[in-house]
This record gives C-alpha cells, structure tokens and sequence, in this order.
C-alpha cells in the first residue's frame, strides 16, 4: 500500500481508524540501529553508524508496518493477517537477526467472524514485545474501522483477544514505560465511537479508565484512537495525548482520564519544542582541551569502554526511553525509587564543559571527569589504563 494513498485516506476520513500512515520503527535495545518493514514485505534493518540498511528478510508475506523487536535485540516479530472462510487468520513469524525464522505460531482465528476488509490496503498489523521477552502485543486489523488486538504467548501459544480495540492510543507506543502494561482503546461495534479506555496488563487483566469527560463520536476522541496526527507522549504511568479540544491525560495507575479546558499548553508546545531542537551546544574554547589526545578518548568512546552504548552520537545521549535501573550504572537507587519509573536517566553530554563545577550525575556525586571515569571503569570492569582515562577524559572536555 503506498504511502501517498494512505495519505490521502487520513486526510478524507480523519474519523476513520486507519493506523498505518506512518511505518513505525522498532529501536534495537542497544541503540546501534532500527528495525522496520516496507510495503512490499521486506524487513529491514537500518545501522546508525555506518548509515547502512541491510535487508534481512526479503518478504514477509506480511503486511506489519510496525515489527517488535525483542528486549535482548536477537529476535523480530511480525504477523501475517489473512482473511478467508469469513474469518480472519493470523501468523506470529519471528525471525533472528539473520532473517532466519525461530518461531512460527499456527494458525490463530482473529477477530469477529462478521468483519469483512473493506479493501485490501487496510490489512496490517503492528507489534509490540513484553519485557520478559515471552509475549507479544498484537493488533490487527483487515478493515479501516474494526481491529483487534491480542496477547500472544510465544511458550504456550495461547491467545488473549481485545475486540474492537486499538492498541496505539499514544502514538509513540502503547506500552507503559515500565513495560508493566499498556492502553487500548475500545470501539463502538461500527467502529465510528470510542467506547471504553482500558488499562491491560500482561496477564489480560481489564482495568477501565474512567473518563471524567464523555467519550463522544467527535473530532477530539479521533485524535485519542488515532493521535499519531498530533503530540503524544508518555509521562511515566501518565499517557499524555493532546486533542483539538484539550490536552487529555490518562493516570494508569488511578485508572482514571482528565481533560484539562480550555487548554492553554498545547497549542504552544511545537513551537517549544522546536526551540528546544534548535538551541545548539556550546563548542569548548580552543586550548582548553588536548585535541590528540581528545581523538583517542574519541576512539575509546565508542570502543573499549563503550560509553556509546548509552550517550550515543551525535547528541550523547539516547534515543527511545533512556532510563537505567541504579544497579545498571552502579550507584544507589535513593533519588531513583522517588521517580515514576524508579530509573535515572542517561545524561546529554554535549557542552559537558560548561558545567564542570558542583560534580557529577543528578546530585554531583563525582568531582571530576577522571571520578566519573573511574567508576565506569571499575563497574563495568573495561580494564582502562590511566593514559586511557586520560584520553577519555580529554574527549569529554571537547564534546
Ligand atoms: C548503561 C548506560 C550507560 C553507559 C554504558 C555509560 N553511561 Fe554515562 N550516564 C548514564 C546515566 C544513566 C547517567 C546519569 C546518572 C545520574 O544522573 O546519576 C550518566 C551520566 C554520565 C555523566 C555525567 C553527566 C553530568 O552532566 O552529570 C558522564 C560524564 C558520563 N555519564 C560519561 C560516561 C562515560 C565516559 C561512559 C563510558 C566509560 C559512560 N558514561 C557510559 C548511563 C550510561
């Protein structure tokens, strides 16, 4: 299905459910590229070093626009939807990331037998892995307006359906931050009216949001199904969408939806964040750093101790969800446990010199850079000699 047509659709029938405009991308945990399929099947992947796609699987026979990748990065999912005998069918195919299939589901039957495709371009499919690595979060759909989303459990193939129900209520992904469970949105039985909101876990347990609005057939409850149009966010265990009328915001702990009228934040936030994008780091003054040096420490960045895993390039710092449990990085979970995700978050590194008063990381616990060094060093054991953290340390002066 092309794009420019799918296009053309959003814009026609704004109403309508049609996820698929845009391929989603599925970060590899490491960082070191993404992973997404084409309109012809293919599954790629893209190498943000080397700037390289390689094709890893040639057709899919599926029409998945958004693959999961698993939590360790070695397996990739997507999902063959057909529609025969009056029913559709689905297939779970995970491959490893050699394009070699390790799991093939059987057949399962997906959604009501009285849901006819309205045109073969409204197939598709879009995945999302679980963090224990064993389930998998599927929607599919063979029609604009109905769809049905499953937990698929890869060990012992059983499935759980949500009919009617759309899983990407938040645009970037419909999985809490913590992985713990994630926000479908059920539809009226035409498909033209949002119902419910739920909060799901794993296990398939329902929890419904209440609304303290009314859930209507308008413009504005369109853009909570389908708000990929607009700014959506997650802010912890609070999904965050902003609508024409208001920005709405879902506690999925309290399991309860606000919409804030008349909202005075939302229409001020692209112009916000494009400052935020626009302002450049400041570049170190000539001679405060050793600049052969500095090349070194560059070199041992993304090599031996591997700094770039997490601050990776350009920025310094990670894409996706950039948090890390205090054990990861080695220190104490006191400021940690007192956020939502119980998780500190990988600092941005550019313009690191002008700020190298009053230590370093969220309460300034390293004096200086060579501090910080020597306890990456001593907790991930890189066997860093002290020339080379000096080097290092050059390096982050210059970035
Ligand atoms: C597993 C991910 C991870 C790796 C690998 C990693 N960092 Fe970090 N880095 C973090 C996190 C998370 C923080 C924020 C910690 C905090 O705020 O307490 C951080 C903070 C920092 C800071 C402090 C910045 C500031 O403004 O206070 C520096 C400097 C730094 N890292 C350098 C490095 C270097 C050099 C390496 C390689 C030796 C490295 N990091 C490897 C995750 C990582």
């Amino acid at each position: 299905m092309s794009s420019i047509r799918r296009r053309g659709w959003i814009l026609l029938s704004l109403l309508i459910v049609i996820p698929g405009c845009v391929n989603g991308v599925s970060w590899l945990p490491d960082s070191s590229g993404f992973v997404f399929t084409t309109d012809s099947g293919k599954l790629v992947v893209y190498d943000v070093k080397t700037k390289a796609t390689r094709v890893l699987v040639e057709d899919t026979k599926s029409s998945t626009y958004w693959p999961a990748v698993s939590p360790d990065g070695g397996r990739i999912a997507v999902a063959r939807l057909r529609f025969d005998d009056l029913k559709s069918h689905l297939q779970v195919v995970v491959y490893d990331l050699k394009g070699k299939v390790v799991h093939e589901s059987k057949s399962i039957a997906w959604g009501r037998s009285d849901q006819k495709p309205d045109d073969d371009m409204n197939t598709t499919t879009q995945l999302f892995w679980d963090p224990a690595g064993n389930k998998l979060l599927i929607y599919g759909s063979i029609h604009t307006r109905y769809g049905t989303t499953g937990i698929y459990d890869m060990n012992s193939g059983a499935t759980t359906l949500f009919e009617r129900t759309v899983p990407s209520v938040y645009g970037v992904t419909p999985i809490r931050p913590d992985g713990k469970g994630f926000v479908l949105a059920k539809l009226s039985n035409k498909g033209e009216k949002l119902e419910e909101l739920m909060w799901v876990d794993w296990q398939g347990k329902v929890k419904p949001v209440r609304a303290a609005f009314e859930l209507k057939n308008d413009d504005q409850q369109t853009q909570l199904v389908w708000p990929v149009l607009r700014w959506s966010a997650w802010d912890g265990n609070m999904a965050i969408a902003t609508t024409p009328a208001g920005r709405t915001r879902i506690d999925t702990v309290k399991a309860q939806a606000i919409r804030h009228e008349p909202d005075l934040v939302t229409a001020k936030l692209p112009a916000l964040q494009l400052y935020q994008l626009s302002i450049v780091a400041p570049k170190p003054p000539e001679g405060t750093f050793d600049k052969l040096a500095s090349d070194r420490g560059h070199t041992l960045f993304s090599g031996k101790a591997d700094c770039a895993r997490c601050h990776v390039h350009p920025l310094f710092m990670e894409p996706g969800w950039p948090m890390h449990t205090a054990a990861e990085i080695g220190i104490d979970d006191f400021q940690a446990k007192r956020s939502p995700d119980e998780r500190y978050r990988t600092a941005p590194l550019r313009g690191l010199w002008t700020h190298t008063k009053g230590g370093f990381y969220h309460d300034g616990r390293f004096a200086t850079i060579p501090d910080v060094i020597n306890h990456y060093n001593a907790h991930f054991k890189l066997g860093l000699t002290q020339p080379e953290i000096n080097d290092l340390a050059e390096y982050l002066k210059s970035v």
